[in-house]
């Protein structure tokens, strides 16, 4: 079974990919750590960000330990994996792995939901399910500043507001691969909902579409 979810920024993806994964037995991918690790190789080495052959070199350097490097969180990490995604070179290196993973995800699993912006439309077409989260900016920007916070960052609000935009309409706006729900994709809009009510949702969604995973 394949999961596809996508969205902008701080919609609420990750939090419920990892949900869904967990009741339903799935490896999770959040292909955003691909892009943001790709550029945080970059940044750490000075590359120029726009430099096609070296982000391609990055992406075939890529380990394990890249993907979980705390790092890759940061606010800036994010805005330079939006510009490295708008390049075709990367993208087309990275689907690969992405395609591999939704076809045999690693360990006794069910299957695999993949998070990211293209995974319904590109990385995974044939999915069993896709589902496109979204929210007002205003509400992920409060959520990615809460999270920050948390996280031990000073942030202003209205900086990372400006930020969220900036990123959506990079990713909506470039020409390849760009964010956009499936015309098949479930829309959910979390901006009124509490995570327990946005995964409900989604597993309503679920079973009404299949018995047979749940049982
Ligand atoms: O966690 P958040 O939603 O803030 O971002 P992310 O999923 O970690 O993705 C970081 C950036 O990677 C996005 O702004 C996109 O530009 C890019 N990305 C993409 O182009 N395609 C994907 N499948 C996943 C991420």
């Amino acid at each position: 079974m394949i999961i596809a979810i996508d969205g902008p920024a701080a919609a609420g993806k990750g939090t419920l990919s990892q949900l869904l994964a967990e009741r339903l037995d799935l490896a999770w991918l959040e292909t955003g750590s691909l892009y943001r690790a790709v550029a945080l190789r970059m940044l750490r080495d000075g590359s120029d960000l726009r430099d096609s052959r070296t982000a391609v070199k990055a992406v075939e350097h890529l380990d394990a330990n890249d993907l979980n490097d705390p790092e890759l969180r940061r606010e800036d990490v994010g805005q330079a994996a939006s510009r490295i995604a708008a390049n075709p070179e990367v993208r087309a290196a990275l689907v690969g792995f992405q395609r591999d993973f939704a076809r045999q995800p690693p360990g006794r699993v069910r299957g695999a939901v993949l998070d990211g912006r293209d995974i319904g439309t590109i990385v995974c077409p044939d999915a069993d399910y896709k589902i496109f989260i979204t929210a007002t900016p205003e509400a992920r920007a409060r959520r990615r500043f809460l999270e920050l916070q948390e996280d031990g960052n000073q942030g202003d609000e209205q900086q990372v507001l400006a930020t969220t935009l900036e990123r959506d309409a990079r990713d909506s706006e470039r020409s390849t691969s760009p964010l956009r729900p499936a015309d098949d994709a479930y829309l959910l809009d979390t901006t009124n909902l509490s995570i327990d009510a946005a995964f409900a949702a989604l597993m309503a969604y679920i079973s009404g579409s299949s018995d047979c995973i749940l049982g």
